[in-house]
């Protein structure tokens, strides 16, 4: 992704947020998409195309956890662990897919296929213990069961063109 890139993607939208600072987030969004981390590269170009500093714009990215700074798998597994979801049994989900993908709590697989983290309220705490994948919606309420079943179904799917994550 080249800033000039970047910046023909942000022309249509930048009025929508008359506060500069807000258009550093779907310009870190689309960024990631390029290859589904925030390299510094990637943070040059955000801090270009949007004028602050890229001191500024990686202690924004920093700050959400849906902004990755290191690699990820193909397909992020964000398992909800805030309160809601934890007294529905996250934890015990989240160590039962750990344990299926050969991970020892947060992590990337060996084949760069998945990333599993734990991450904030999802915003669906009504299907509690829930997760997502990528920014797809929510899933949930799940059993071990079928986050198993979730995963192997994964596996079989064609890997996204562009991460949107
Ligand atoms: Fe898990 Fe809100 S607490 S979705």
């Amino acid at each position: 992704m080249t800033v000039h890139e970047l910046e023909e993607y942000l022309a249509p939208i930048r009025h929508e947020y008359p506060d500069p600072r807000s258009l550093i987030l779907p310009a870190l969004k689309y960024a990631q998409g390029e290859a589904g981390w925030l390299p510094p590269e990637a943070m040059a170009a955000v801090a270009e195309a949007t004028g602050f500093s890229q001191a500024y714009v990686e202690s924004v990215a920093s700050f959400y956890d849906r902004c990755y700074l290191e690699p990820t798998g193909r397909r992020v597994l964000n398992v909800c662990v805030t309160l809601s979801c934890m007294l529905r049994g996250s934890d015990e989900l989240f160590e039962h897919m750990a344990d299926y993908l050969g991970l020892d709590g947060e992590g990337t697989t060996e084949d760069g296929m998945f990333t599993l983290a734990r991450v904030q309220c999802l915003g669906a705490c009504d299907r509690a213990p829930c997760l997502q994948v990528d920014s797809g919606e929510q899933l949930g309420p799940l059993e071990a069961e079928d986050a198993t079943c979730l995963i192997d179904d994964l596996r079989q799917e064609p890997a996204p063109t562009r991460y949107e994550r």
